[in-house]
């Protein structure tokens, strides 16, 4: 039975002050006054840098006064027009030994604030620490970690030996082709000299980090088939929804076979080709959908697939050509690649996790140093700008410090936890003093 209406009305009012009041009450005024690690992270967490219209402007600004308040050089490059990449610089004692740098993005992805619990851009944290907001984990964290852990070793007075470098690219969100693609294939990246970059990770819900070692290759992919129109009455051989369908077949058993290694838990999700349908078009419109009785002569198909970073992609092509979409068969296909396949040297985009990367060895020390623990290196399933970094043939570690957090990047309710930040920041001063002290590397 319905309550009356007046009732109805009166508990949306009653919900709305409790709401409001318990928004008041999680943050303090005093709280918002104070300059602490926490409210600097949720002043950057503030600024809209959210897709399709990313605040790159008041980003830049924030974290060059903050650069400059603990006395880091800035410089703003600008490869496309409104697309700034910020590079921080803290100079090393040698400055002619290779380079470190600290990769994050400056945008992220949108959000739907009406399936937030706060919405997206308040960073709101709650009396039991958690910081709401669009970018939280991806990848606002470590692009203020990273300047907090400087102003924390400053205040020590570490002195570094290599020069560190902090850069804040545009894009990545939609593909970096205007950002990190560019900023890598740069003089002025080359002229950094860099031997060693971390970029971002992903969250742990363990209690140990994760690293990746490289991220998959997006390949679009869409298969064409033409075919003789029919009475759709008339059963007869290569109409274009046939020549399709059995192109799927053929697509589904590749995608099982590939699955079914991950299902018997002989490689990681990110360890084999995955190829998932995304659309399907075809049918000839009708005022009410489709006319039901022709067979169309056109249908098409649309493919996420994601390589390794081993995969052979001539191999690849090869089955698509003769296999999916043989020409044979009426069929056509068309492979839109996003992003380098090998590096300069033609080279898998891999970076070492073993004895053979000493930047590797320096790295892991210093986790254990903090009194952290590294889970096994991974690939990463989906692709960040790392990939641009690795193509010069510089290694490139993934990692994000957070570690018994779920997973919420690009997810509603984005959070992270005020001491996991924290002890991020604790984390990258071992990093960062570890890697700018160590002087063995030779190139
Ligand atoms: C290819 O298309 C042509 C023209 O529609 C048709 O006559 C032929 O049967 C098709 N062949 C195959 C193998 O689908
Ligand atoms: C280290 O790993 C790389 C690839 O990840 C491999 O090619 C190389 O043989 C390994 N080296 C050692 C010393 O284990
Ligand atoms: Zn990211």
């Amino acid at each position: 039975m319905a309550r009356p209406l007046c009732w109805r009305f009166l508990l949306i009012h009653l919900t709305l002050i409790l709401s409001t009041s318990l928004l008041f009450a999680t943050e303090s005024h005093e709280e918002q006054e104070q300059d602490t690690p926490i409210t600097r992270f949720q002043s950057y967490l503030r600024i809209k840098t959210a897709h399709p219209e990313p605040d790159y402007s008041s980003a830049v600004s924030f974290l060059k006064s903050l650069a400059h308040s603990i006395g880091i050089q800035s410089q703003t490059l600008e490869f496309s027009p409104g697309k700034p990449v910020l590079l921080l610089t803290w100079p090393g004692s040698n400055p002619s030994l290779p380079s470190l740098l600290f990769n994050s993005h400056l945008d992220s992805v949108p959000a739907e604030p009406s399936k937030w619990v706060h919405p997206p851009f308040s960073a709101v944290r709650t009396s039991d620490g958690k910081i709401f907001a669009r970018g939280a984990q991806d990848d606002k964290c470590i692009a203020m970690q990273y300047l907090e852990a400087i102003r924390n070793l400053k205040q020590k007075k570490f002195v570094p030996t290599r020069t560190i470098h902090i850069s804040y690219v545009p894009d990545e969100e939609i593909g970096g082709v205007d950002g990190a693609a560019k900023f890598a294939a740069s003089k002025e990246f080359r002229d950094l000299n860099v031997g060693f970059v971390l970029d971002e990770g992903q969250a742990s819900p363990g209690d140990e980090f994760r690293v990746f070692y490289a991220d998959r290759i997006p390949w679009h992919m869409k298969i064409k088939a033409k075919g003789q129109p029919g009475h759709g009455s008339r059963m007869y051989d290569n109409s274009a929804m046939e020549n399709l369908m059995k192109s799927c077949e053929l697509v589904s058993r590749f995608r099982e076979s590939h699955f079914d290694v991950v299902k018997a838990g002989i490689a990681a999700n990110s360890e084999v080709i995955s190829i998932n349908p995304v659309y399907v078009k075809a049918g000839v419109p009708s005022p009410t959908g489709f006319v039901m009785n022709v067979q169309p002569s056109e249908a098409e198909a649309g493919f996420d697939l994601r390589l390794t970073p081993t995969t052979d992609p001539d191999e690849l092509k090869r089955r698509i050509a003769e296999e999916w979409a043989p020409a044979t068969r009426n069929m056509s296909y068309e492979i839109k690649e996003t992003g380098p396949i090998r590096d300069n040297m033609g080279r898998p985009l891999m970076t070492a996790t073993n004895d053979s990367n000493p930047w590797w060895l320096v790295f892991k020390q210093a986790i254990t140093s903090a009194g952290e623990k590294l889970a096994k290196p991974e690939i990463l399933s989906s692709t960040t700008d790392a990939r641009y970094m690795r193509q010069t043939g510089v290694p490139v570690l993934g990692f994000s410090p957070m570690k018994n957090t779920p997973i919420l990047l690009h997810d509603h309710n984005e959070h992270l936890q005020d001491t996991v930040y924290m002890s991020g920041i604790k984390v990258y001063e071992s990093v960062i003093s570890s890697l700018s002290s160590f002087t063995e590397a030779s190139d």
